[in-house]
């Protein structure tokens, strides 16, 4: 495993699912962690449950707000070595249905919201020659699927945001990364089901076998295995690794 002892991290949407695990990850590795989210509930349970961590209120689509907590955390914890972008929504609705509004919102959270935090931290990455920017993307920014387009569209961005800026930083200590989760079980797959039930007449079990039968290995990826792969690019053995869309889907892509 990674030692990340010294290291202060940060991750957005760190209070629930794929944020929580990767944020428990660091803290085992050794790092302290700041967590970010709208939400105070959620991130107050994950500091309380973890004295390695700490929180602070954020929507990452307001730039100036994302600048002004990463002030606040590195005030608190010291400079920000790591920074996983991992705050996300996904709105399904068909391609005909989707209004301007509908599609920019999933733009501002996906794709701005990754810019946003990585803007404000890139700076001070560089110049301690040291830095580890990774988002969490989605299968869906490396193929299709049915009504998500503008999810899809968003997370491809941060794909091609990932490759360009890992070309730029390829010369100092930083290195940019996505990683790819295809369906994984979280607060957010359940909403997915739900929509699905809903909207199909589905049963909830045919539901979930619709959504597994994308993963050839016919199940759903756990938030800890995201975890996994995002220590792994933490570490110095990972220092080579740059610019790349990690696939963690059981073979979909
Ligand atoms: N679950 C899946 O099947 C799956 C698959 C591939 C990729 N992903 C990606 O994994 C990431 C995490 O999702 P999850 O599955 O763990 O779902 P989740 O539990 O709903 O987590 C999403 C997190 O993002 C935060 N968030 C949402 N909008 C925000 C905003 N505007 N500003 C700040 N924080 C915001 C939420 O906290 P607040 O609501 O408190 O702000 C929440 O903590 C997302 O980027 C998602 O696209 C998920």
């Amino acid at each position: 495993m990674a030692d990340l002892c010294g290291k202060h991290a940060l991750v957005t949407g760190g209070g629930t699912g794929v944020g929580a695990a990767i944020a428990v990850g660091l803290v085992n590795a050794g790092a302290v962690v700041t967590i970010t989210g709208r939400r105070e509930a959620p991130l107050q349970e994950m500091a309380t449950a973890h004295p390695a961590i700490n929180y602070v209120v954020c929507d990452v689509t307001d730039s100036d707000a994302v600048k002004t907590s990463c002030g606040k955390a590195a005030e608190t914890t010291g400079p920000i070595h790591i920074v996983v972008a991992n705050a996300g929504a996904a709105e399904s609705k068909p391609f005909a249905k989707i209004t301007g509004d509908d599609f920019r919102a999933m733009l501002e959270v996906n794709l701005l919201g990754v810019f946003n935090i990585w803007q404000a931290v890139q700076a001070q990455m560089v110049q301690a020659d040291w830095g580890r920017l990774i988002a969490v993307a989605s299968t869906a920014g490396l193929k299709g699927y049915g009504y998500v387009s503008a999810y899809c569209a968003a997370k491809h961005g941060v794909v091609g945001m990932t490759r360009s800026l890992a070309l730029e930083l390829a010369r100092t200590g930083v290195t940019v990364n996505a990683v790819c989760p295809g369906y994984t079980e979280t607060a957010l797959l359940e909403r997915t089901l739900k929509n699905i039930e809903k909207k199909t007449g589905m049963s909830r079990e045919e539901a979930k076998k619709t959504l597994r039968r994308d993963n050839p290995q016919g199940r759903f990826i756990l938030p800890a295995e995201i975890a996994e792969t995002v220590l792994w690019l933490c570490g110095e053995g990972a220092k080579s690794v740059t610019g790349q869309a990690i696939s963690i889907s059981g073979g979909e892509v």
